[in-house]
């Protein structure tokens, strides 16, 4: 198990669930999505998904850091690439036990489990000191929390001044053309093609996303999403739009 003095795990057997005001639906979509979320997850982004985290870790791999906090790890794939790509030891922090249970089997699975330990936690709300990481990744966790630009707060936080912030979202293309196919693939394609792969669980998360994204960036613009990075403390932010547009990489580096 990674050995670092400032980690510790938010769960104690006992422990009441982990959970704020607007954590319980996260917590409820994706507890049942582990088993097969690698596969789908892959499957339904038509194969963009692995590229998009490549770009993101590519971004963090950059700097060289020796300790990597991955928030919203899931079933650990952004993890598990940083471990590979870097020397660092990586700590991963989920909301939903389900995903981080599935999560520690793939690390174990892949020999990691010296370099990378998965906690059940909150990204709005970690159980770290300030300044403790080296660098951050986040992935697909803004659309879930009450309070978007709190959390890049709290993710700056925890970051090493210097380190590198990075993360991979969906977005809405910029085009009418591609925002047309974008908008037809997300609202008759996905739940089809969940529900067809993953059954009555991955047909609810097909019908909720596209609807979920469209309606996030309605009321957080990316314009907007750029200026809550800055306020949190990070600058040179660096966005880049992938896949024509339906995918976002953004990385940027903690003022300090
Ligand atoms: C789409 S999955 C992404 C998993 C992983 N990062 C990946 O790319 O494969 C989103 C994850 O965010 C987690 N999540 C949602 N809200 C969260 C929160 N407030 N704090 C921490 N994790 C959260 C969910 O439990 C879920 O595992």
């Amino acid at each position: 198990m990674c050995d670092c003095r400032k980690v510790r795990d938010v769960r104690t057997p006992g422990a009441p669930p982990v959970e704020g005001r607007d954590n319980r639906f996260a917590q409820e979509l994706f507890s049942p999505l582990p088993e097969r979320y690698d596969r789908l997850a892959e499957w339904l982004s038509l194969g963009q998904n692995g590229r998009w985290r490549r770009a993101m870790v590519g971004a963090v791999a950059a700097s060289d850091p020796q300790l990597v906090l991955d928030v919203a790890t899931g079933t650990a794939g952004v993890a598990l690439e940083l471990a590979a790509r870097t020397g660092a030891r990586v700590v991963g922090v989920d909301l939903t036990e389900a995903m981080v249970r599935t999560g520690r089997r793939h690390v174990e699975a892949a020999g990691q489990d010296g370099r990378v330990r998965l906690v059940v936690g909150r990204g709005e709300q970690l159980p770290f000191e300030r300044d403790s990481f080296d660098a951050l990744t986040f992935t697909y966790l803004l659309r879930y929390v009450d309070d978007p630009a709190a959390t890049l707060r709290e993710l700056a936080r925890v970051t090493k001044p210097g380190g590198v912030v990075a993360n991979l979202e969906f977005l809405v293309p910029d085009s009418a053309w591609w925002r047309a196919w974008w908008w037809a693939y997300t609202r008759t394609v996905l739940p089809v093609a969940g529900a067809a792969t993953g059954g009555r669980e991955w047909f609810t998360v097909g019908r909720f996303l596209g609807p979920n994204i469209s309606a996030h960036y309605r009321r957080y613009p990316l314009a907007w999403t750029i200026d809550a990075w800055r306020a949190a403390g990070l600058d040179d932010v660096v966005v880049r739009r992938m896949s024509l547009g339906g995918g976002l990489v953004m990385w940027g580096t903690k003022r300090g």
